[in-house]
């Protein structure tokens, strides 16, 4: 059988460079270029990692043309309608479904670990009041190494599966932690007789002085928008946690380092900025405006919630959370919501213009997701905190991945130096 490689021809010398080729089960093969620099003398240079897979991974599978999203193979969709987060938590740390027993016992297990040290309440209190909440994240979610010992050794399995689940049950802890700092109120301390995200909702939305009882509508769209967020392959704080990860850091500082890429605005800032476009935007009379701005390569601003690195087709997710919003903002809100029937004429008139029409440009989970959690009572401030929540599942999982790795080596990208040759060093009086 003839030999899967690819050969190039370097035209200076003539010579023929053969690569392996390498298959995954589905998607583009892969050129191996991993001995191309130590056997032919070349690197290869693509910013932004457009055409470069980073690592090979059995989690999450895209096809970005058709729109396709799959955790461990399964079908966004399905798992969206039929599934519950936890769930797909399991899915996402052990490669498969868990049976009815195994996922109680993981829901238990999850329950067990969603305390934090009294200790690390006290961390809040040295952020300034109007601290953003994803700042506070990033600190109190890298201090757990300091409080965690027993789950940082990288090397031992068990450790590592523990630092997993403590960092999944924690996450909504330390996120309504933010919140009441950020508003002045009382911490609320988990309850275990709830659901993952009824929890949520009672740490952030309760207060001590009276009962509170978890909205099913609400806790069944955030549990829905979670695991739409679970995962989404090497995305840039994906890329991130690996590429601390693999330098032997301990768990938490990798997913600290992970919420930090997430907060950017081209990436999971998008919830918070697209909300503020909306509303900035007021009217649907001043959208033609706003889609010549975003066409003006002159003029910084984007269409928020519009575009994506794969998807060069509808995002699969966006689709499914334009359906939930009718039914929360029918539930909760204004079932005509000036700013979703913003949204949606936006990405009318976006969608018939030949510049999003040409670049494949379509709405991506991001464009949808404010206007829910805004329905939910969410502050603006919190939206990538929610997003932080839910794809921490999906990091842990791909630096579990990763660590197991025979073959699993620091990640080291190389560089095209474009600075001065060497040169002699001018004393300073002869400057
Ligand atoms: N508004 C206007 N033009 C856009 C937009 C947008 N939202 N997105 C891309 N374009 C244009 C670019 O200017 C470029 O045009 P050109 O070919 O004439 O130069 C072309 O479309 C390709 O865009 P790139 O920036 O090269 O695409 P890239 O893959 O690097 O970026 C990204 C993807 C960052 C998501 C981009 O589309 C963007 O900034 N979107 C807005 C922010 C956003 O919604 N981010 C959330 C992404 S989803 C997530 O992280 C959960």
């Amino acid at each position: 059988m003839a030999r899967d490689t690819v050969t190039i021809i370097d035209n200076a010398t003539g010579r023929r460079i053969e690569l392996e080729v390498r298959r995954g089960t589905m998607g583009p093969p892969a050129m191996d270029i991993s001995r191309l620099y130590r056997d032919f003398g070349f690197l290869t240079y693509d910013p932004g990692f457009q055409s470069t897979a980073s690592c090979s991974s059995a989690i999450t599978y895209i096809d970005g043309d058709k729109g396709i999203l799959l955790y461990r193979g399964y079908p966004i969709e399905q798992l969206a309608e039929q599934s519950t987060f936890l769930e797909v938590a399991y899915l996402m740390l052990y490669g498969r479904l868990p049976n009815a027993e195994e996922l109680d016992r993981f829901s238990r297990t999850i329950a067990k670990h969603t305390m934090i040290k009294e200790s690390l309440k006290s961390f809040y209190q040295g952020f300034y009041h109007d601290a953003h909440p994803m700042a506070s994240m990033v600190g109190v979610v890298g201090s757990l190494s300091a409080f965690y010992h027993d789950s940082t050794d990288i090397h031992d399995p068990a450790s590592r599966e523990l630092a997993a689940l403590r960092l999944v049950a924690k996450m909504p802890t330390i996120a309504a932690g933010c919140y009441k700092y950020s508003i002045g109120e009382p911490f609320m301390y988990p309850r275990n007789d709830l659901s993952y995200c009824g929890n949520l909702l009672h740490m952030m939305f309760s207060v001590p002085t009276e009962d509170y009882v978890v909205d099913p509508v609400a806790e069944k769209a955030l549990d829905m928008i979670f695991i739409l967020h679970a995962d989404h392959e090497q995305n840039a704080s994906t890329a991130t946690v690996r590429l601390a990860g693999s330098s032997g850091a301990n768990p938490f500082a990798c997913i600290s380092s992970g919420i930090t890429a997430l907060w950017g605005p081209a990436h999971g800032g998008a919830n918070e900025a697209v909300l503020k476009m909306l509303e900035e935007i007021g009217d649907a009379s001043n959208i033609p405006k706003y889609i010549a701005r975003a066409k003006d390569k002159n003029d910084p601003f984007r269409l928020m919630g519009f575009g994506h690195r794969v998807y060069k087709n509808y995002d699969p997710r966006a689709k499914i959370i334009r359906r939930m919003c009718h039914q929360v903002l029918e539930k909760f809100g204004d079932a005509n919501d000036p700013l979703f029937e913003l949204a949606m004429r936006l990405e009318e008139i976006a969608l018939q213009d030949e510049y999003f029409i040409e670049r494949k440009l379509y709405p991506n989970v991001d464009f949808y997701s404010g206007i829910i959690y805004k329905a939910l009572g969410i502050p603006v401030n919190m939206f990538t905190v929610m997003f932080a929540i839910a794809r921490t599942v999906g990091w842990v999982a791909q630096w579990m991945e990763m660590i197991a790795e025979p073959d699993q080596r620091i990640g080291r990208p190389r560089q095209i130096y474009t600075g001065h040759a060497q040169r002699d060093y001018v004393p300073l009086d002869q400057r």
